[in-house]
């Protein structure tokens, strides 16, 4: 069976983005299949591991993000893990449905809905399955484009741009950009590595570079608003941050 593998080591360990690839057999005859790429076997731990190795710096960028979602507001956690971030705007009254393609999270979210008697329409799909007539208001993509490579950024972007309503937002908590200053991007790269080797250690993410989300977002149809900074003790390395963008109005510049 013949996988299509783009060359370069990059390029092989992140070819397998979409947790199915595109295989030819042995008549060249193309199929869809799964790959080993998800997170079900650190679904239980994921939330936890995050917390401690960050210093609890990954939740507090997510929780940045609370002061835009409202009650009544219809929210979509794209890749949404175990669901702490939806919990919490659940738990502020907006209309959450929290979306990912391992069944093992969706169930953890439900479980953490459960015990704050918090509903939320739960989806496990793919994302780029995920066709809704419903528009939302706010998208939230935490820590979830960067199990993506940069070829399908553009296209992935452009995905979850339809999902938003025009002046609807986009929220994007990640790793922060690596800085100009070659101290401050050692350690920054150190931190950004050694997660991105251990997720591929346990064959849960690919391997893949620092990606700058906002270059994608003029083609998205999404403007960049701001770029809300986290450092531990309010000092020290940015490693982590908030993006918000929003959609434009068809047309409009
Ligand atoms: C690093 S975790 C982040 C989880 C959560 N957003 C958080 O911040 O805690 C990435 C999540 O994206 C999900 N995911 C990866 N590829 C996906 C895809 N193609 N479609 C939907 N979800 C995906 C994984 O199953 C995983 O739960």
């Amino acid at each position: 069976m013949e996988i299509y593998a783009p060359k370069g080591l990059f390029a092989i360990a992140t070819q397998e983005y979409r947790h199915f690839i595109r295989v030819k057999d042995r008549w060249g005859v193309e199929h869809i299949s799964k790959t080993n790429w998800n997170y079900d076997a650190l679904a239980n731990f994921y939330q936890t591991i995050a917390h401690m190795y960050s210093f609890g710096q990954i939740r507090c960028s997510k929780n940045l993000q609370l002061s835009e979602i409202s009650a009544g507001i219809k929210v979509l956690y794209v890749g949404c893990g175990s669901g702490e971030d939806a919990v919490q705007a659940a738990k502020k009254g907006a209309k959450v449905t929290c979306m990912d393609i391992s069944s093992k999270m969706i169930k953890i979210t439900e479980a953490n809905l459960n015990k704050e008697k918090l509903t939320a329409k739960l989806v496990c799909s793919d994302i780029f399955d995920y066709l809704s007539c419903d528009r939302y208001d706010v998208v939230v993509a935490n820590y979830f484009l960067n199990n993506f490579s940069d070829d399908v950024l553009p296209e992935l972007l452009s995905h979850i741009s339809a999902l938003i309503k025009p002046d609807g937002k986009i929220m994007i908590a990640d790793f922060y950009a690596f800085s100009k200053n070659r101290l401050i991007r050692a350690i920054q790269r150190l931190n950004f590595y050694i997660v991105n080797l251990f997720f591929w250690a346990l064959r849960v993410a690919p391997l893949h570079k620092y990606q700058d989300y906002t270059a994608y977002f003029d083609a998205a149809e999404i403007v960049f608003v701001r770029v809300d900074t986290v450092r531990l003790l309010n000092m020290g390395v940015p490693f982590y941050s908030n993006i918000v963008g929003i959609k434009r109005q068809s047309g409009k510049i």
